[in-house]
């Protein structure tokens, strides 16, 4: 009997903890009644993964009774005599939001299990809801409150939320939090990255109240292809949501339409829009969106427009569009951590607006919040990214379920900014049967969860019929992406600057370019003759070079040059120059722009956008 007990509880803990990825996303945390978690949290190192397995390695949360060994029970001895090995209120502070390796010098380059325990009190009025809403956490995250386990998230940069209302009492809340950042082969992104795996609660964290049944989704966006109707859906979640009332009201174009859900609580809905100002670059207009329940009220800015392609043209509420971009990892400027911060989001995005730009890549991976906000607010459009970067395992289900994963709450969380034009699917990826099916039922799933948005990823680039001074797409997945997008570093890791006057690019597939990445390192400041590697004087002789050669290519529509800050990197070591940075910034982590800001600047200035 005790082992069938056993087996029962492993299989619940098992169930528990996967289905906690499909856990029902609450979108627009932004406009909901929330109560921050932020600040300083108790924190144990354990490398070891003490408080989560036993011995015999077997995790304490598999056991009926797990015992005062288990970190998450957030136990205390019960007399002088008992034995507990543990005290995260005798431990030290750390700040959440925020990475470890950037708060304790001693964790700089860890890669391990980090513990988390904050107490709290909070008071839920009767009958609503409660859910602890992370807006991301890297890489591997496991939650309980009050001892009890409420789920699993695998994923660095995406939110998630446990609902608690059942667990969550009015005094004396300890949420425990195990974060594990190792690299793993089967991981997304892998083993491999050319930037800083900071691990930890990442991003802000609150918990969000709702009503008992509340608005836990909606999409509403242009029709593709029709800018006189907005084609959208609500999801209510609950236990009483079939044929409800949901409105939709956008007063400033005088709507207010109502709807009913169907029995599973979801209702789509066409509404014809006559006069309305587009969303555009020079134009950011939002509109206040009220969406409504007889129990719930969320309200959102949202902007209307359209995006789509037509042959090699990029069409922006039907006008062709050159996207001046450029790709940025999301550090924060002041900091030099992982970026979270609203203040990151707006330095980093004034940047791009000095630099002249209408479009920011956001490699390689979801960033904050508040830089599609910001840009939604800005005129500034967007490529997101799935960290489905390099060498993934392609033959692995899990490793597909959790790329698709990610994808699915990044499209969750931005699906209704207007800045948000293309979701991209990967990044210099090596071509193969398991990586072009994985990749493409990426973008199937894709499509069907959005299909408003462009499609591409950074594809692979070769030589043109064995040439040696022509080159070309051949990667089979560019039969499936909308836009031809490559990363080519010619001058840098392909000879010398001076060699992009020889290359010139033939694609025959009738659809827009974007240049997704080229640069050179510099270190800021490191001044001589252009052929000297790490000058300012060789990244600026690239990139007149590299805009040269680009503009021979009749289909470019859009480039985004690697990067506009300097950033961490554990791959670039060389002493005095790079020391854990990636030089390839226009702009130094101290905020000094490198003379090659000033070329792309210049091109920009000069480039017609249309
Ligand atoms: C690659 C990759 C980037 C990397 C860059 C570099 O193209 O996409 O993530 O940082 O090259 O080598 O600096």
């Amino acid at each position: 009997m005790k082992n069938l007990f056993r087996i029962l509880v492993v299989l619940f803990a098992t169930v528990n903890s996967l289905s906690a990825q499909n856990n029902n996303l609450l979108i627009n945390a932004y406009n909901r009644k929330t109560t921050s978690l932020n600040g300083p949290w108790k924190y144990i190192v354990d490398p070891y993964e003490n408080g989560f397995y036993n011995y015999r390695y077997e995790p304490f949360e598999n056991q009926s009774n797990p015992g005062k060994a288990a970190f998450f029970t957030n136990s205390k001895p019960d007399n002088k005599s008992d034995l507990v090995e543990y005290d995260f209120d005798k431990m030290d502070n750390i700040l959440v939001p925020g990475d470890w390796n950037t708060q304790k010098e001693n964790l700089y380059y860890y890669e391990g299990t980090v513990w988390y325990k904050k107490s709290f009190d909070y008071d839920l009025k009767d009958a609503n809801r409660a859910f602890a809403y992370f807006e991301a956490s890297n890489y591997q995250t496991d939650v309980y409150l009050n001892g009890k386990k409420l789920g699993r998230h695998v994923g660095g940069f995406t939110p998630f939320n446990f609902e608690i209302t059942d667990i969550v009492k009015p005094q004396d809340n300890f949420l425990v939090v195990k974060v594990d950042n190792k690299r793993i082969k089967d991981g997304v992104p892998t083993l491999n990255t050319d930037w800083w795996n900071y691990g930890g609660i990442t991003r802000d964290i609150k918990i969000i109240e709702t009503s008992k049944n509340f608005i836990q989704d909606y999409f509403i966006q242009l029709a593709p292809k029709n800018n006189k109707l907005i084609k959208g859906y609500a999801k209510l979640d609950g236990e009483d949501i079939a044929n409800k009332r949901v409105s939709i009201s956008i007063p400033e174009l005088k709507i207010k339409k109502e709807f009913t859900t169907d029995d599973t609580g979801q209702v789509s809905f066409e509404i014809d829009v006559k006069k309305v100002k587009y969303w555009s670059v020079n134009q950011p207009y939002l509109y206040d969106v009220t969406i409504e329940t007889a129990e719930d009220k969320i309200t959102d800015k949202i902007g209307f427009r359209t995006i789509e392609t037509s042959g090699t043209n990029i069409l922006l509420n039907g006008e062709s569009v050159f996207l001046k971009g450029i790709s940025i990892h999301e550090e924060s400027p002041s900091r030099h951590g992982r970026g979270y911060s609203k203040e990151d989001a707006k330095q980093l995005l004034q940047w791009a607006k000095e630099l002249g730009c209408n479009y920011v890549r956001l490699a390689h991976y979801p960033h904050n919040e508040h830089m599609v906000r910001l840009a939604d607010q800005m005129g500034i459009l967007v490529w997101e990214e799935n960290p489905v970067y390099w060498t993934i395992s392609w033959d692995n289900e899990s490793t597909y379920e959790n790329a698709e994963n990610q994808l699915s709450e990044l499209i969750t969380r931005d699906k209704n900014r207007a800045s948000v034009i293309i979701w991209s699917m990967a990044n210099e990826t090596p071509t193969s049967e398991a990586r072009n099916s994985f990749l493409n039922k990426l973008a199937k799933f894709t499509r069907a969860k959005d299909p408003t948005r462009l499609i591409s990823a950074a594809l692979e680039q070769s030589s043109y019929n064995g040439s040696n001074t022509i080159r070309t797409i051949h990667d089979p997945f560019a039969e499936t992406v909308d836009i031809l997008s490559f990363n080519q570093y010619i001058g840098w890791y392909d000879g010398l600057p001076e060699k992009c006057s020889a290359i010139s690019w033939k694609i025959d597939i009738n659809k827009p370019v974007i240049i997704s990445e080229f640069g050179a390192g510099a270190k800021y400041g490191l001044h001589g003759d252009k052929e000297e590697r790490w000058t300012e004087e060789y990244q600026e002789d690239l990139y007149l070079q590299t805009l040269k050669m680009l503009d021979q290519i009749d289909q470019l529509k859009g480039i985004s040059p690697w990067i506009l800050v300097d950033f961490r990197s554990p791959r670039r070591v060389l002493a005095e120059i790079q020391e854990g940075w990636n030089r390839k910034g226009l702009i130094s982590e101290q905020g000094e722009k490198k003379k090659a800001f000033f070329v792309l600047k210049n091109y920009y200035d000069n480039k017609k956008t249309e």
